[in-house]
């Protein structure tokens, strides 16, 4: 059927002799959520605009050379003014959930150290509003990289003990404002990657590097990374705290944190490549959730980092109790993780201190099929690895598969709108999670990566991953074969809409 109305809508350039394996929602349990996922910095536009201030993220795009194409988001898909026409191609796709994040710089643009913007909280209201009486659960997370710049400047951001009382402030304003109405909160999105990419090799702001590890030079340390977790680590652990003590009872909601969560297979089937493949997960995943499961940093990175790891005091400890309601998975990719602690890599390490080598190719042959994204490989079976990974290790804690994506490039529309690739993507990773699902993983909801065409960070907009094509000149969004192919996912079976 799908198949048929796809080449009804589209012509008969759809290739038919397509391979794809079919998925259907009822392969999911009835409460399972479907949604799209977004990020503010990333769609919004409006920089100036409602009383905002810079964002970190604003003022390091700006940097000449910082960003591929040499553009910024000062306007991207101007979210912030034609958020109701995104509703409504929420609305049309049938989604049950739609996950975005508030931007920090847009309720509180001077932290702690000024007033709550009134129009910020106006505009996640509306927006909140509006999801509700679409009946789309809103599912937000607090932080997706951007920080307010001021933050930076006056302390030195995630270096300092001082964000946890920021960071802390700002969700408790957003519990306090949003809470009556939202029941899925997320502190952070991908840690991992901004402090690896912040702190490690210094290309994402506040573009610092630890030596030997990058290749930028004003990074001082091998110890930054781990400072900047400790404080982000803690920082999760108060909102959480203030969430459960004010909150949580009379909210009825859960809250959770967001990690970019490839997977890893062993370059070669040795024992040696067999842990490096733990500790890739260990540096790159559970650096980031194993304190809120089990109070300390992981063992594999403690042997090797040892007194440079920061430990947790007693204090410190009483805070992390407040644990985690779920783990947001934001998953896209597989790689293979080669061990160089054993054998000497003559490659540049990856994962900082993981002494391992990680690589999408071996033998000149590529793992799987390459996307736009370079270190993007589509191997559907990496999402049963990852998600075995988290529910063996964190005793089948809930898991939300909060991001998965296909990415094309940039190129002329109707070569964009033709995207059988996406559908193939989504349709592959679906029907493993629906197994890994069935074998007792508590997964309890998929959000694709993206509902729009948006900035892709230091690919600016060279890269596209929305459902929906967004032409940056008009603003107007147009519906890609994958968003057809959505509606018509979510829709089998499900007569309520
Ligand atoms: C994960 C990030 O959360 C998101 O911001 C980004 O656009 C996608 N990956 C695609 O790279």
């Amino acid at each position: 059927a799908l198949l048929l109305r796809l080449l009804l809508i589209h012509g008969l350039s759809l290739p038919l002799a397509s391979s794809r394996t079919t998925v259907h929602r009822a392969q999911f349990p009835p409460s399972f959520l479907f949604g799209t996922a977004t990020s503010s910095f990333q769609i919004e536009g409006a920089y100036l605009q409602g009383n905002k201030s810079l964002s970190n993220w604003d003022v390091f795009s700006h940097i000449p050379g910082k960003i591929e194409d040499g553009s910024n988001a000062d306007v991207t898909d101007n979210h912030y003014n034609l958020f109701m026409e995104d509703i409504e191609l929420m609305c049309d796709l049938g989604v049950d959930a739609y996950r975005f994040s508030i931007s920090w710089s847009r309720v509180l643009p001077k932290g702690r150290f000024g007033e709550v913007n009134s129009e910020g909280i106006e505009f996640y209201n509306n927006l909140i509003d509006a999801l509700l009486v679409k009946g789309i659960k809103p599912f937000v997370t607090l932080n997706h990289y951007d920080i307010p710049q001021l933050l930076e400047d006056r302390y030195g951001g995630w270096l300092s003990s001082e964000i946890q009382l920021d960071f802390g402030y700002f969700a408790q304003v957003c519990f306090e404002a949003f809470g009556d109405r939202v029941t899925y909160w997320t502190t952070f999105n991908e840690p991992n990657v901004f402090i690896y990419d912040g702190y490690v090799v210094g290309t994402y702001p506040p573009g610092r590097c630890s030596y030997p590890f990058g290749n930028c030079s004003y990074g001082d340390s091998a110890l930054e990374p781990y400072i900047a977790t400790h404080n982000l680590v803690l920082s999760h652990a108060t909102a959480a705290q203030i969430y459960r003590k004010n909150y949580q009872e009379k909210q009825g909601g859960m809250i959770g944190i967001v990690i970019s969560a490839a997977w890893y297979e062993p370059y070669s089937d040795t024992p040696a490549d067999r842990l490096a493949v733990q500790r890739a997960l260990a540096f790159d995943f559970a650096w980031f959730v194993d304190p809120f499961v089990y109070g300390d940093y992981p063992p594999e990175m403690r042997q090797i980092v040892g007194s440079r790891l920061p430990t947790f005091s007693a204090e410190e400890r009483n805070k992390l109790d407040a644990k985690l309601d779920f783990i947001g998975i934001n998953h896209y990719t597989t790689k293979y993780a080669k061990d160089c602690m054993f054998s000497p890599c003559t490659s540049p390490y990856s994962l900082g201190e993981a002494f391992v080598y990680v690589t999408g190719e071996k033998d000149g042959v590529y793992i799987g099929e390459r996307t736009a994204m370079s270190d993007f490989f589509i191997v559907p079976r990496g999402i049963e690895g990852i998600v075995t990974y988290v529910k063996e290790r964190y005793n089948n804690t809930p898991m939300f598969i909060t991001e998965n994506g296909y990415a094309q490039f940039a190129g002329p529309i109707d070569d964009s709108l033709n995207d059988t690739k996406r559908i193939e993507y989504h349709e592959g990773y679906l029907a493993v999670l629906s197994e890994v699902v069935r074998k007792g993983a508590d997964v309890r909801g998929y959000f694709i990566w993206s509902l729009l065409d948006n900035f892709e960070w230091l690919h600016g907009y060279l890269v596209r991953f929305g459902l929906h094509y967004v032409d940056f000149q008009t603003l107007k969004r147009t519906p890609k074969w994958s968003a057809t192919w959505c509606k018509e996912f979510l829709s089998e079976g499900n007569n309520t809409r």
